[in-house]
């Protein structure tokens, strides 16, 4: 018999959360939510540095020899025996669906031989809860920017597992985008914290890069455009033999995408009323940006929070924030539970064989 949650004679919660949606190896012991025992990141970066980027199939296949040894390091760095979790919580999308598997797979054999609940996480949505780690004060209503590798959404949060989404990518994520023109200026991967780290050494104003705004009332983003813009820059100043300053593309490009999201950002806020605005996913690292958000935000009254730094990319702490709401809203996977790479945000259990 399933374990019943303990939340209703008052005990506390234990969630073993696990994430491998991408290129990290994560698991973490939370408590009650907010509470993190533990959080333990094995990040693949190194191994996939020599490509340039992400290769799936590397990165299961590394998500296969540690999850077992991340888990264990997270219940002994929580000093909690594995008798003592309440729930396992683990990432089922979006992400590459071997990489997902892996999670998926070892989370159903823990809830399985534990007999305890199994909470299916949209990875998008434990961006967003790594907000409420951050600060134990932080409650819905609020609107989140989410922006990393492979997401760039702008999400009214109206409740603990409530969504709206006003906008989104139409092409590259944010995070994409920072990759790809920092392979192009000849940095390494991952882009966006080595652009950050140059912009700050550059001019923004000394290179102007296209804004982006589509049309008026709309909150999508579209990336593609400054990408290719920068592209051609580079091309074109190498084919004319000129001397590049890779701080200044790199200042101007990170001006470039931030003014247009931060511009965004504070028009839904106002649209949607809410004085409370946070970042959330990789690039909410992005010192340029939650400087700009930050400062946009105080001229019109509205508070601006970002998690730290390890609570932006990649991790299971999050998870098992988010699975903590998932199960007091009464959402439960079952054994079937499957990856689904192009979840949405919002949809609840869907099955990979129904797309
Ligand atoms: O959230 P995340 O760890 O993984 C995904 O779910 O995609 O985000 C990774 C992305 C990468 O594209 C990386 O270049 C970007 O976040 N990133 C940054 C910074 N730190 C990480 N982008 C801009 N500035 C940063 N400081
Ligand atoms: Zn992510």
């Amino acid at each position: 018999m399933t374990k019943v949650l303990k939340e209703k004679n008052g005990s506390d919660i234990l969630t073993l959360a696990i994430e491998t949606s991408c290129d990290e190896t994560s698991a973490a012991v939370v408590r009650n939510g907010r509470e993190v025992l533990s959080n333990v990141i094995s990040s693949q970066i190194d191994l996939h540095k020599k490509f340039g980027g992400v290769v799936p199939e590397v990165a299961s296949r590394k998500h296969v020899e540690n999850v077992n040894l991340v888990i264990q390091e997270s219940l002994d760095v929580a000093g909690i025996k594995l008798k003592e979790i309440d729930q396992i919580g683990v990432t089922y999308g979006p992400g590459l669906v071997g990489a997902l598997l892996v999670g998926v797979s070892a989370a159903k054999a823990l809830a399985y031989a534990l007999k305890v609940p199994l909470i299916g996480v949209n990875h998008i949505e434990g961006h967003i809860c790594a907000n409420y780690i951050e600060d134990k004060t932080l409650t819905p209503p609020f609107l989140c920017l989410i922006v990393s590798g492979g997401h760039s959404h702008l999400v009214h949060v109206k409740d603990y597992g409530i969504y709206e989404v006003l906008g989104k990518t139409r092409d590259d994520a944010v995070g994409e985008a920072f990759d790809k023109v920092a392979r192009a200026m000849g940095l390494g991967y991952p882009g966006g914290p080595l652009i950050d780290g140059l912009a700050q050494k550059g001019d923004p104003e000394a290179i102007k890069f296209p804004r982006v705004y589509l049309e008026a009332d709309s909150f999508d983003f579209s990336f593609s455009g400054i990408k290719s813009a920068v592209l051609n820059y580079l091309n074109g100043e190498r084919q004319k033999g000129n001397k590049i300053s890779l701080e200044n593309v790199a200042a101007g490009f990170q001006q470039a995408v931030t003014e247009v999201l931060v511009h965004k950002t504070i028009e839904g806020a106002k649209q949607k009323k809410t004085d409370t605005i946070v970042l959330a996913g990789g690039v909410a690292a992005n010192s340029g940006l939650r400087k700009l958000l930050t400062e946009e935000g105080k001229k019109q009254g509205l508070r601006v929070k970002y998690p730290s730094l390890t609570l932006c990319t990649d991790n299971a702490a999050m998870i098992g924030c988010a699975a903590y709401y998932d199960s007091l809203g009464g959402h439960r996977a079952d054994l079937y539970l499957n990856a689904v790479p192009n979840l949405k945000l919002g949809e609840k259990y869907v099955r990979f064989s129904q797309e």
